[in-house]
């Protein structure tokens, strides 16, 4: 794992903002997973200001959501769907007919999972995965407990998330208990996962993903075993990792020839 400290969420979101764009050079057909949530934001507004100032290219990205709720209309303006459509896919050259987030509505949940799996793997699977983490160490829906070798399906969630994203439907009673998300399995064979986390209230789950032991009670620790992921966090989500010392010097010490941040935060 490679973990990136920066000062505070706006440098923090730049440097992911770097990350994504060495993928898109590199890869102009890249396969794009996204995630929701406030995490996220900060990169995709730094997406949308590279796409408009610096013509950053999406014309042949694809992408593929983590996960949606059930039973909310796709238009709905708290389902994952309108979230990505106002917060990024309008904003830059997407091709709509590229832009993946599982249905909530399908009437077969189940085939509905499947077919989402079956569209990953024809377009080639994921390439870069973008995540978040929940206070409880979850990624995308996969809650403490998912099987880490999980594909996409129905998850409920935990008390702790209904409570955490409240803030979004004004009361929890609003809030759906089920989503379907794509399960830890698929995140893990995305090429590259890229993880975010900002803030006091994510330093247990970032110093629990990063250095407790691999567990289901912690998704999130399945990284710990992923052939090429890097953290982005800022100060305060880093308080909790004992040696945040050791991974600033290591970031310091990269070779040039691999470093892909454009600039220091
Ligand atoms: C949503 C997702 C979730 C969030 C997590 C943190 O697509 O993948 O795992 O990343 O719940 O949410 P925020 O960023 O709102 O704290």
């Amino acid at each position: 794992m490679e973990i990136v400290i920066k000062p505070d969420y706006e440098t923090m979101s730049r440097c992911a903002g770097d990350f994504v764009e060495a993928w898109l050079r590199r890869k102009p057909d890249l396969v794009l997973g996204l995630a929701t949530g406030s995490t996220p934001l900060g990169l995709y507004r730094d997406l949308i200001r590279r796409h408009r100032d610096e013509k950053l290219a999406f014309a042949r990205v694809t992408t593929f959501n983590l996960d949606e709720y059930i039973g909310l209309p796709a238009d709905h303006p708290q389902s994952y769907h309108s979230f990505m459509r106002e917060n990024l896919f309008r904003h830059v050259d997407l091709d709509p007919a590229r832009t993946h987030l599982p249905d909530g509505n399908a009437a077969e949940i189940a085939a509905e999972c499947a077919a989402y799996e079956a569209a990953i793997r024809s377009a080639g699977g994921i390439d870069l995965q973008i995540l978040g983490i929940g206070h409880d160490g979850h990624i995308g829906f996969n809650e403490p407990s998912s099987s880490l070798r999980s594909r996409t399906r129905i998850k409920t969630l935990t008390e702790q998330t209904v409570r955490a994203n409240a803030r979004f439907f004004g009361g929890a009673d609003k809030v759906p208990r089920h989503a379907i998300t794509v399960g830890v399995g698929t995140i893990f064979e995305a090429r590259c996962c890229l993880l975010l986390a900002t803030g006091t209230e994510k330093a247990a789950a970032v110093a629990a993903a990063v250095e407790g032991p691999l567990t289901a009670m912690c998704p999130a620790s399945a990284l710990q075993f992923h052939e090429s992921c890097t953290l982005i966090v800022d100060e305060a989500a880093a308080v909790g990792l004992k040696r945040r010392d050791y991974y600033r010097y290591v970031y310091d010490s990269k070779p040039a020839w691999q470093q892909w941040e454009k600039s220091a935060g």
